[in-house]
């Protein structure tokens, strides 16, 4: 009910974690993270679980939360170009800009690419409980096999791509323009250069974004998979230099509503989700043809 609190707690698939989110239910408001496995890219759709506690002021509730992973019909099955969104929001607001813009931008590239015979498999990927610790990616990765984990050459991560006052940041998977994190697995600046080059050709400038795991790639670093994406900011503050490159506010945040209920369809600037679902769409098809995928 609107107005109370909830409490979502455990992640039943992996015993020892304690992962909590808690928040107030307004409206509209996106109570648990799961989804529907409604629609299919190409003709084959698999869905992969795992449970979660779902606490109310007056309910307690263990759920199914589903990762949705939908894999075109064509390429060669042994060479997947993978790419994910998160599909759940946080218990506070109903998560457009975190993360309908990613999920809608795949969605889209999905529904264009699938329809393609291409080299490489693409594989589509929604992921649930990201809010709760990346709960779904992991519970993925976690459970391939390792012949299947080997078939995923590449993998690229959509989490906020249209936050109002933008940056149009790329993970730093060579570690050359951000700080701190390291870099990625083997090919994964190879990936960063093709999402700079994207940029390059329309005009527009571009930074890069600590690759530090705080998004569904976690899990596929960890792996050793060459990884990569794209992001327009979340609660860190504009700088002087990137009001100078991008426009908006410096001093402010690049997503103000980041976690909060007014993280609605308002929430969203339009020119960087139609900027970013270019990014998308173009290293999609460069993944789905190519002959050389990045990596070692
Ligand atoms: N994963 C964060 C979230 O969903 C967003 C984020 C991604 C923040 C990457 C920083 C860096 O809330
Ligand atoms: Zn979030
Ligand atoms: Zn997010
Ligand atoms: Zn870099």
């Amino acid at each position: 009910a609107a107005g109370a609190s909830a409490v979502i707690i455990m992640n039943e698939g992996q015993p020892g974690r304690t992962d909590t989110l808690q928040g107030t239910l307004g409206e509209p408001t996106v109570h648990i993270p799961a989804v529907g496995v409604s629609f299919a890219v190409g003709e084959e759709l698999s869905a992969a679980g795992t449970s979660v506690r779902v606490k109310t002021d007056t309910t307690s509730e263990i759920r199914k939360t589903h990762n949705v992973v939908a894999d075109s019909r064509w390429g060669d099955p042994n060479k997947v170009v993978q790419l994910g969104a998160h599909l759940d929001s946080v218990l506070a607001g109903p998560g457009i800009n975190d993360n309908g813009s990613g999920s809608a931008a795949i969605l889209e590239v999905a529904t264009a690419l699938g329809k393609i015979p291409t080299r490489n498999k693409l594989r589509f990927s929604f992921w649930s409980a990201e809010e709760l610790g990346l709960l779904g990616a992991e519970h993925y990765v976690a459970n391939l096999s390792p012949a299947d984990l080997a078939k995923i050459k590449v993998y690229l991560n959509f989490d906020m791509v249209a936050s109002p006052n933008y940056a149009l940041k790329i993970y730093d998977g060579d570690d050359s323009d951000a700080t701190g994190a390291g870099p990625g697995p083997e090919g994964s600046g190879e990936i960063e250069k093709l999402f700079e080059k994207y940029f390059d050709t329309l005009r527009q400038r571009h930074n890069g974004t600590d690759f530090d795991g705080r998004s569904d790639y976690g899990p596929f670093i960890a792996a050793g998979i060459p990884s990569g994406g794209t992001f327009t900011g979340a609660e860190g503050v504009k700088t002087p230099e990137e009001q100078t490159m991008f426009g908006g506010t410096a001093g402010q945040a690049y997503d103000p509503c980041y976690h909060q209920a007014c993280d609605t369809t308002a929430n969203i600037s339009d020119k960087a989700l139609a900027l970013n679902t270019g990014a998308i769409a173009t290293a999609a098809a460069v993944y789905a043809f190519s002959r050389d995928l990045p990596g070692p």
